[in-house]
């Protein structure tokens, strides 16, 4: 974001709390644009980017520890107001010549805080004396403050849990108010946002669109971009917004690799070309992709061989187009901040493909819209474009399709008896208002064959396994206990009127230790 944004801004210091990108979130909650960066992000593109406020995250060092995280000590002297959470606030209180120790008794969970000094921070939410539930989760405490810092909240472990000094507007808080668990977390954050860093330009999706637009312009000039559909929520809103943009500048490709769910593809082509009047480049790949599939039974394997054929049939489209010089992907943050942590990526259980690889190899320059803003924002971003419920609330789908969902070797004919049995999940979750309820719902093909008894006579045919999971961002997910009579009716449709399926199994594992895909 250019520092001429008219919105405020507050960056987030990430010193690797795993509720990092939560607190960013509860800032965009209150309507104010916040900012990850890594902890040692330099003092002067802080200046560059002059944010209202900062925020100092929590992390898993100790800070008296050698090699531990640590910022600019300048950064206290900018006049920017400051509030550091946990780690965040140990350090205000190991750098502003506090003292930090490890306590005897560290508290994790919720624990109840009482408040010292009402006003500032706790405006509206209690006076000297009044308590209530927050959230704790850590070893190391303040044991001397800093000079001109007032004790704020303690609590029976911590006689420093929330701290300010507010001739700086500098805060700390030993508990998480972006964790649920802590009751008025967010009322506490909004008082640090409007009161004490004095936000007041609210950022929304308009506000996004408005500065999106004139960077865009900016940036593309007259150049041309193509873009790769995928039929889900995050390329379908990169197109719509580049088109809005750079109009006829624009190529979208949508390759059909055959492994799309029923109807997924005309419903693509559709949307574009007859709602939006997009044109759009199909192209037709599934004999090419299947045939690179026969004989592979290895699910990483399927997922190298999908990305490669994509990129080879990407590739030959777009050089047709000629003129090309940027890509536009549909990048969201919280792939920028896994990239750009200091911990570095998380360990990959799967590869996720997407067109990386595309750029280097056709000299294409990146554009990506959306690497400001978390799925949520995305949708409502959708929203503000005009694009239809039905493909906002879509479901994620993953890059390698079906072929992921067909265990062992994928071919047409086990294609059309999962997609069959997967559009009976959809019509049933459908009709009972539960489509938009879930994460994901779908049907498994396995590779296996059991008996059973149709009418008079014993068959020995294949199983599918339905899998649906709720979850908030794919990480984790638990298995979703649907109603007992949905489940036999979808059971019954799949045994019915799905071809070669005789019997039909329900996942109820949960993610860890499994995973949300069969492969
Ligand atoms: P897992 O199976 O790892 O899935 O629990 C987490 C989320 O990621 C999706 N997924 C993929 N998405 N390419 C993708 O684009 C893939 O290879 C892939 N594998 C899993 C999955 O559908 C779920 O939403």
């Amino acid at each position: 974001m250019s520092p001429s944004s008219n919105f405020d801004k507050i960056l987030i210091l990430d010193f690797g709390s795993q509720y990092t990108q939560l607190i960013a979130r509860r800032v965009r909650e209150c309507r104010i644009y916040s900012e990850i960066q890594p902890y040692d992000f330099p003092l002067e593109r802080i200046k560059t980017l002059s944010p209202q406020g900062i925020i100092l995250s929590g992390g898993p060092s100790s800070v008296y520890e050698l090699g531990a995280p640590s910022c600019d000590q300048r950064l206290f002297d900018m006049g920017i107001p400051i509030l550091g959470i946990c780690y965040g606030m140990q350090l205000i209180g190991e750098l502003l010549g506090g003292e930090v120790a490890h306590s005897e008794k560290r508290e994790y969970g919720k624990i109840r805080l009482t408040i010292d000094r009402g006003g500032s921070l706790f405006k509206g939410v209690g006076r000297k004396g009044d308590s209530f539930q927050v959230w704790m989760s850590h070893g190391d405490q303040i044991r001397r403050l800093p000079r001109g810092f007032h004790a704020l909240a303690h609590s029976s472990h911590t006689p420093f849990a929330a701290i300010g000094d507010s001739k700086r507007k500098i805060y700390g808080l030993q508990f998480h108010p972006e964790v649920v668990h802590t009751l008025h977390g967010i009322d506490i954050l909004r008082n640090f946002l409007f009161h004490v860093c004095g936000c007041q330009r609210l950022w929304d999706m308009r506000s996004f669109l408005e500065e999106a637009t004139l960077q865009l312009k900016k940036r593309i000039g007259s150049g041309r971009v193509i873009c790769g559909l995928s039929g889900g929520v995050d390329s379908t809103v990169v197109a719509l917004l580049l088109h809005r943009v750079i109009g006829d500048h624009l190529k979208c490709i949508f390759v059909n690799n055959g492994l799309l769910r029923r109807n997924e593809a005309s419903q693509v082509v559709e949307l574009f070309t007859q709602h939006f009047h997009i044109p759009l480049i199909y192209v037709d790949a599934e004999k090419r992709f299947l045939k690179r599939l026969k004989g592979v039974t290895d699910p990483e394997e399927k997922r190298k061989r999908i990305g490669r054929e994509f990129i080879a049939v990407f590739e030959k489209e777009a050089r047709k187009i000629g003129g090309v010089k940027f890509l536009a992907q549909g990048t969201l943050y919280p792939d920028v901040i896994e990239s750009t942590s200091w911990k570095g990526p998380s360990a990959m259980i799967k590869s996720h493909h997407n067109v990386g690889g595309l750029p280097e190899k056709m000299r294409l320059k990146l554009v990506e819209p959306l690497r400001e803003l978390f799925k949520d924002e995305v949708r409502a971003l959708g929203r503000e474009l005009g694009l239809p419920r039905e493909v906002i609330q879509r479901q994620p789908f993953p890059g390698p399709g079906l072929a992921v969902r067909i265990i062992g070797e994928v071919d047409q004919e086990r294609l059309e008896i999962l997609r069959d049995a997967d559009a009976i999940v959809m019509e049933e979750m459908k009709k009972n208002d539960l489509l938009d309820r879930v994460w994901q719902c779908f049907a498994v093909l396995l590779p296996i064959k059991t008996v059973g008894v149709m009418g008079d006579f014993r068959t020995y045919e294949h199983v599918v396994a339905l899998r649906i999971v709720e979850s908030q961002d794919g990480m984790t997910a638990d298995w979703v206990k649907l109603d007992h009579r949905i489940l036999e009716q979808m059971a019954n449709r799949i045994i019915n009127e799905v071809r070669k399926v005789n019997r039909v199994v329900y996942d109820i594992s949960s993610k860890p230790p499994s995973t949300i895909e069969w492969e």
